[in-house]
């Protein structure tokens, strides 16, 4: 077996985020040796989608059973609109019917949508039992998983129920990564790229040539980690993490979901490079060095959506308060800087891609 890789986050608890091959498999051991040695639980509730779970979830239950746990299993039905309260509300009867008590465990396991509900859920119950992150996307992997944010969407917008809640570990095993879909693995490369340009150079240049998956998540995650280190809580530095997101959000919101968050985020880090160049923040040319990585992973590099539309969403997004909106621009390669911007000039950032 393959060398097992550990970073340590440090946010409102320590945890560790171990990286390595078939780590679904043979993980019981190093989580009743390393992670729950005190007050182990009994009993161990796997939240999963429905896509996922007939591929990951035997192993897993297998490697947790012969570790001595009791591993249950709550399905939903995968897709964006099925990460509500409904779910959520069901998480917590499945823990309570297979009754989990305060001392006992939830784990995620899947994408984004399994891992943020499964954080909230594991928030909630008795008010806070310990869950674990097993993510299965590369988006999941290198962003979602990492940095204790939980969440569900509302009537009234995507992700406004949350909470600050860390896991005590996340496993990652690679090899989830070959059952995903070109474009879904894809979506995970344009969060990369955001490393890559506001943190770490390397990353660009790895995603250009021939590389391992377990090397380019290791990385990310510790480009990740050093911001959740210096602020959990997202008061300042964490901000920047935000880089692309604020067209991403808008794009995602304009097209009523129909362009997925990763393509999206793709689409806002041209935004605001664009924006940056145009506003003088930046003078170098850093398409040149991006592009070609867009053209590699097939990433979208523009809406084609309304600048008005964009605009009116962004100012309902929920990073938007007061005055202005804090916009992440980016000077060069590893020095970005966040920007207020009067909430009527919005439009402008927008336009830059026409
Ligand atoms: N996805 C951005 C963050 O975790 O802060």
């Amino acid at each position: 077996m393959r060398k097992i890789k550990t970073l340590t986050v440090k946010a409102e608890k320590k945890y560790k985020v171990y990286i390595g091959e078939n780590l679904l498999k043979t993980c019981g051991k190093i989580l009743k040796t390393e992670v729950l040695i005190k007050k182990p639980p009994r009993r161990i509730l796997t939240v999963c989608d429905s896509r996922v779970a007939p591929l990951y979830f035997d192993s897993l239950k297998k490697s947790l059973t012969d570790a001595g746990f009791e591993v249950f299993l709550f399905t939903f039905e995968s897709g964006e609109e099925h990460k509500n309260v409904d779910t959520l509300s069901k998480i917590i009867d499945a823990a309570a019917q297979n009754r989990l008590d305060r001392h006992d465990l939830f784990a995620a396991l899947g994408g984004g949508t399994a891992g943020d509900l499964c954080g909230l859920a594991a928030s909630l119950y008795m008010r806070g039992v310990r869950y674990l992150q097993f993510p299965t996307t590369l988006l999941a992997c290198i962003d979602a998983a990492i940095g204790g944010k939980t969440a569900c969407n509302t009537t009234y917008g995507k992700n406004l129920m949350g909470s600050f809640y860390s896991p005590d570990a996340v496993i990652i095993d690679p090899v989830t990564l070959t059952s995903l879909p070109q474009e879904i693995y894809s979506q995970g490369i344009a969060e990369a790229v955001k490393y890559g340009i506001i943190s770490d150079r390397k990353i660009l240049k790895i995603l250009l040539g021939d590389f391992d998956n377990a090397d380019l998540i290791y990385r990310c995650v510790k480009a990740k980690a050093r911001f959740i280190n210096k602020d959990f809580t997202e008061k300042g530095e964490r901000k920047i993490l935000n880089f692309g997101h604020t067209a991403a959000h808008a794009i995602e919101k304009v097209s009523n979901y129909q362009i997925s968050h990763g393509q999206a985020v793709a689409a806002g880090i041209i935004t605001a490079i664009k924006y940056s160049e145009k506003c003088g923040v930046c003078g170098k040319d850093l398409l040149r060095d991006i592009m070609p990585i867009y053209h590699k992973f097939g990433l979208c590099d523009s809406a084609g959506l309304p600048p008005c539309d964009l605009a009116a969403a962004a100012l309902c997004d929920k990073k938007s308060c007061g005055e202005n909106v804090d916009l992440v621009l980016i000077k060069d390669i590893c020095r970005p800087v966040i920007v207020k911007v009067k909430k009527e000039r919005l439009k402008d950032f927008f336009e830059v891609d026409l």
